[in-house]
């Protein structure tokens, strides 16, 4: 079997629920062994996805191959896939350990093996001491990594996770994504893991699928969704504080670039090459709160200041142009300006974003 055929592949798979399409024909690959995060709002289909693959719900139309075999048509048990699901899931009338024994025997592992496989695993996600109990005395947290290790201990080819950590705290949640970035490491099998938190997905994934509207907005790498977001929505939807996207007019710069009037005076020179765009009715410029700085020289523009969020080692200064119009700059630190306090921006230019009336995003050569 050549290389190509290993991982997971999507082709044209439609899926509907009675009168509601989820989605029409989707297509896309995952190789083997990666880590492959779906990215998305609520309600647009990232646990139908994830279902499907594990054979918990029917396809209308299209294949899908696991290591180059078709299936769609396989039963979940046939599939070699494990799946953690949003709300744990778990046995309550059993103790940890025969969570994690139960679909090992239905599998017809041998004692032996079915053992040193629970070990390994209580191992790996510290439930040592918490085989013996019920999952009604554990935490959410602990109560998580029980799911996780269930899936784990069946040694899967595709292992499957549905918001794994949306209902731990913060603390927790920091802690469970470095032990499954570990795991990512170790394990031969390939991760989708769906979330709708922006920071997980950067973090965990090799690549990340944006999904919005029933349709693919962008596969990627972190860092290629973030730094040339494919359109309006990626652009919005990713990052700690959403891109600054404002409504105006663009002209050729003298240097050839496409020059961006975002108000009267004031104007960002972008390195986006002019020649290069379509005609379009209407632009917009997308400028991340990291490419607008405060006070210097000569700034862009002058605002006023709405609030700050002081976040420690940088703070979000959400402001006003004297427009009206909403922007974020981003400062290092600790930020000691104050609420109502007069201030000057500087803007990025080269690090702009613009896009056309379709909502495409155009970026300058090395846009970062
Ligand atoms: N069993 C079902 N019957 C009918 N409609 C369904 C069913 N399951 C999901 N849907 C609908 O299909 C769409 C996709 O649902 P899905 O659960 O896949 O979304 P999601 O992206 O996982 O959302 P969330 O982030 O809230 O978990 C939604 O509009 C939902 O209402
Ligand atoms: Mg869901």
């Amino acid at each position: 079997m050549s290389k190509s055929q290993q991982g997971l592949e999507f082709r044209a798979v439609a899926k509907a629920y009675g009168a509601t399409t989820v989605f029409g024909g989707i297509s896309f690959a995952i190789g083997a062994g990666e880590f492959f995060v779906i990215l998305g709002p609520s309600g647009c289909g990232k646990t139908t996805l994830l279902r499907m693959m594990a054979g918990l719900e029917t396809v209308d139309g299209g294949a899908i191959l696991l290591n180059g075999r078709p299936v769609e048509h396989l039963p979940a048990s046939e599939r070699g896939v494990a799946m953690v699901f949003q709300d744990y899931a778990l046995y309550p009338h059993m103790t940890v350990r025969d969570n994690l024994a139960f679909g090992l025997r239905n599998m017809k592992v041998p004692a032996a093996e079915i053992a040193a496989r629970i070990a390994d695993s209580a191992r790996a996600l510290s439930l040592d001491g918490l085989l013996e109990r019920k999952p009604n005395a554990l935490s959410g947290g602990q109560q998580q990594r029980v799911a996780l290790a269930r899936a784990l201990v069946k040694r899967p080819d595709l292992l499957l996770m549905d918001e794994p950590l949306s209902s731990l705290d913060p603390a927790l949640r920091l802690q469970t994504r470095r032990e499954l970035a570990g795991l990512s490491r170790t394990l031969a099998a390939t991760v989708v893991m769906v979330t709708h938190d922006q920071v997980e997905a950067m973090t965990l994934a090799h690549r990340v699928m944006v999904l919005h509207d029933h349709q693919i907005q962008q596969i990627g790498t972190p860092l290629e969704i973030f730094t040339r977001p494919a359109n309006l929505f990626v652009a919005r939807f990713v990052g700690a504080t959403p891109m600054n996207i404002f409504d105006g007019a663009i002209r050729r710069g003298r240097d050839g670039h496409a020059e961006f009037e975002l108000a009267q005076g004031i104007v960002v020179k972008t390195a986006i090459a002019f020649a290069g765009l379509p005609d379009s009715p209407e632009w917009k410029l997308g400028l991340r709160a990291e490419h607008v700085s405060v006070g210097g020289a000569r700034p862009t523009a002058r605002a006023k200041v709405d609030f700050v969020e002081r976040l420690g080692e940088l703070s979000f200064v959400h402001a006003r142009l004297d427009d009206g119009r909403e922007i974020v700059a981003a400062e290092p630190g600790l930020s000691p300006h104050q609420a109502g306090a007069d201030i000057g921006l500087k803007f990025d230019g080269a690090c702009a974003h613009l896009f056309d009336a379709t909502g495409r995003a155009w970026h300058a050569p090395e846009a970062a």
